[in-house]
């Protein structure tokens, strides 16, 4: 049954800050986010349309937690937005930021275990930087946020993309001296999965397919961009991890 008072505590909510399409939201103690049928502005023309992004999140959020809750629990669901029980820090909170310090590598380990568990399922993320992965230190629970990307801009696996990105996510941070370190650490955790082992082997194959093009990144390196970079710097750490030590 629908909680009136929670609905009415997020309409308030949203006409105060008409603008925002994710708020964050205090409701009898429990903190709660509410992502709203609104454009984010950014990649607009990669981006599916409003409407259809926002349903696909939805759909995306309650098939996977079928299987496991491994994205956030929805307990409100309007025409015109979601509320969803807040999940716990940003993985790039849990990797700069004092208080995680101590739970840090654990939490890495955590999120490579977590993805490999999707992975299993048949499922994928779609994009799962560190700024939509976040952990739960009461819990100890990782949490993927922001699922509404869906695009295929390369003919693979989406599961393989999901690595490719999550690693180039990784680099892209450069969160601190020992990032490398944490970047080791997810993907202990990704390939103790059979399955995880079984993607890792196929990113390899894929960026062998595409040499070419990985090639050219690699020349574009003396730019200095971060995306290319990173990309550069995935390929290259894709490529050196040895999937059956690790
Ligand atoms: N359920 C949640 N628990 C904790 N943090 C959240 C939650 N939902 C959203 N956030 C925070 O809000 C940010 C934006 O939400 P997100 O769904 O990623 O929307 P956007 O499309 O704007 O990136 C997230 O990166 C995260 O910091
Ligand atoms: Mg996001």
């Amino acid at each position: 049954m629908i909680n009136l008072d929670l609905k009415n505590a997020v309409d308030k909510a949203i006409a105060v800050a008409p603008d925002k399409r994710v708020l964050p939201l205090l409701f009898e103690d429990e903190a709660y986010f509410v992502k709203r049928k609104m454009s984010n502005g950014r990649n607009a023309f990669a981006k599916q349309d409003t409407g259809a992004a926002f349903w696909c999140e939805v759909c995306k959020i309650m098939t996977v937690n079928q299987y496991y809750p491994l994205a956030p629990e929805i307990v409100l669901l309007d025409e015109n937005y979601f509320v969803m029980r807040s999940v716990g820090k940003t993985m790039q909170g849990v990797a700069k930021e004092a208080p995680w310090e101590s739970c840090r590598l654990h939490a890495f380990r955590k999120v490579g275990e977590s993805l490999a568990r999707l992975h299993e399922c048949g499922l994928h993320h779609g994009r799962p930087a560190l700024r939509d992965i976040a952990y739960d230190k009461e819990t100890d629970r990782v949490t993927f946020l922001d699922w509404e990307n869906e695009k295929k801009f390369i003919d693979a696996d989406p599961r393989v993309l999901d690595l490719f990105l999550f690693i180039h996510s990784c680099f892209r941070e450069r969160f601190s001296r020992h990032h490398r370190e944490l970047i080791d650490e997810a993907m202990k955790g990704y390939v103790a999965s059979p399955v995880g082992r079984q993607i890792h082997r196929e990113a390899r194959a894929l960026i062998k397919r595409l040499g070419t093009a990985f090639g050219l990144v690699h020349s574009l390196r003396r730019f200095g961009w971060t995306d290319v970079t990173s990309l550069d710097d995935a390929k290259a750490y894709l490529l050196g991890m040895e999937t059956e030590s690790v």
